[in-house]
Parts: C-alpha cells; structure tokens; sequence
C-alpha cells in the first residue's frame, strides 16, 4: 500500500490525532463560530509549514492586511521577517477582485473562472505549499448559486492537489446550526473537516477543537479544549470527561 505523504500542522495533538497530519495536497474546512480561532489555526499552519521550508500563501476576506498582521502580530509564531523574505503571502482577496474588474456583488460565470485561475496562478508562481482562504464562506457568499460553488470548489481543490499544495478553507457557522458551512456545500467536497467549537462550563466558553473527517487517513475524533496564547499560539489538551 502506498503511504500518503503528510503536511504536518506542528500542532503537536492535531498531527498524532491525524496519525501523522494532513494527507498532502488536501482540502481542509476549519469550520466553527466567531472568535473561536480560525484565523490563528490558519496562520499558525503557514508558520509551522515555513519553519519545514514550505511557502505560505492567506487570501483574507475577512479583515484587511493591515488588521491580520496586527492581531497576528501578538502571537510568537508570526514575525515580519517571514513576509519580508518572501516565505509568507499575504493577500487582500477583494482587492484583486476590485482590481480585475469584478462585480462586488455577484460573479457571474466568467468571474469566477478569473478568479479561480488568479488563485491557482498566484500559487503556482509563488511555489506554495499551504494556502488559506479566509473565509470561503464570504467568497461563496458572491458566487450565490449552489451549482456554481461546487464548480468552484471542486476545480480549485483539484488544481491545488495537482500542485501538491494543503488548503484550509474557513468557513463561519453561526453557533447551534449543526452543519459544518453555510452552503453545506463546502463540507461535502473538503476532503477534511476540522470543527472548532465552545463549550460552556460553569459561566466561561471554553474553546474546542475536533477532526470531524479526514479522507485517506484514519483519524481520532475526539474533542479537545484548544487555548491561544501569545508564547505558544494555539495548543491541545485533552477534555476530561466531566468537561463535555
Ligand atoms: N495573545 C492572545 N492570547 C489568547 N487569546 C488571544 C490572544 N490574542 C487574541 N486572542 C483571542 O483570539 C480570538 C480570535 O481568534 P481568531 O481571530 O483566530 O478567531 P476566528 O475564529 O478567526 O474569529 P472570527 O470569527 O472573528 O473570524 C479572540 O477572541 C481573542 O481574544
Ligand atoms: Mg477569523
């Protein structure tokens, strides 16, 4: 049997959760509520993929450039340098939309086609192997019809497999909907899903964390509280039972 190569996340829990980490070349939907750490999951996992020698790219839809790299800015993980020596993109998805012209409020076909080819260019020029798009629920948001953002999704998954690059896709979920996107679209094509959620425990939200799926690998699913600090960014530990 051929063994899949691994994209390790450098979540130490995550990668032994996935028995070694993300089958190269997946689509993965980081999927949860607002506030619960998507955006930092995202850039740590382009962090950890530089320190490996593999180029980052993060389309934000979400916050301006100046606004992530402000609030990446507090975490240890996340320096300047690392877009300054051109290992990390970091790049405004609507401003290349403005500056190709495109309707701000609905693709049409061939927009979205323009689209999907800057995206799989930009990659490919850059040579990287980790890419975000945060949040790819604003970005179906313009593509609207369901037929056109299977299309989309489907073909972009494919060509950034074909280049060897592991994708996170954020997708906001409003909280105590039980689905995984907002098109329920997203969650069927991703050939992974990584739920991040809150608990409540005596009056404070604790943030969680589970592999819901994972194609090409057997997985753990067990739920783990995450916690963010600026030292170690983002980290595992187990739930203890009285905790669910
Ligand atoms: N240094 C820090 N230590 C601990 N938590 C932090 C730190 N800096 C920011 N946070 C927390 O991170 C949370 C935001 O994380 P993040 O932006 O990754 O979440 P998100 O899921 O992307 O949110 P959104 O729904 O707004 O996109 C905030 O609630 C904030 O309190
Ligand atoms: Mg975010």
């Amino acid at each position: 049997m051929v063994k899949a190569t691994r994209c390790i996340t450098g979540i130490e829990t995550l990668d032994s959760e996935l028995n070694g980490g993300i089958p190269t070349g997946s689509t993965v939907l980081i999927s949860g509520g607002s506030g619960v750490g998507k955006t930092t999951l995202s850039m740590q996992f382009l962090a950890n993929g530089i320190k490996k020698g593999e180029r980052g790219v993060f389309f934000t839809a979400t916050e301006t450039v100046p606004k992530l790299k402000r609030y990446q800015g507090v975490y240890d993980f996340f320096d300047e340098k690392l877009i300054s020596s051109g290992d990390l993109s970091v790049i405004d998805l609507w401003s290349i939309s403005d500056r190709l012209g495109l309707n701000p409020e609905q693709y049409n076909f061939d927009e979205i086609n323009i689209l999907f080819e800057v995206i799989r260019d930009i990659t490919k020029e850059l040579d990287a192997k980790r890419l975000i798009i945060d949040s790819i629920t604003s970005l179906c948001y313009r593509i609207q019809t369901r037929e056109a953002i299977r299309d989309f999704l489907f073909k972009l998954g494919a060509s950034l497999t074909a280049l060897n690059c592991t994708t996170f896709l954020t997708s906001e979920i409003p909280p105590k909907l039980f689905q995984y996107s907002q098109y329920e679209i997203e969650e069927f094509i991703a050939d992974g899903i990584i739920f991040l959620g809150d608990i409540e425990r005596k009056g404070d939200l604790i943030r969680t964390l589970q592999v819901i799926k994972m194609r090409g690998t057997p997985h753990g699913r067990s739920r783990f509280v995450l916690s963010m600090s600026s030292k170690n960014g983002i980290e595992l530990a187990p739930m203890l039972k009285s905790e669910i």
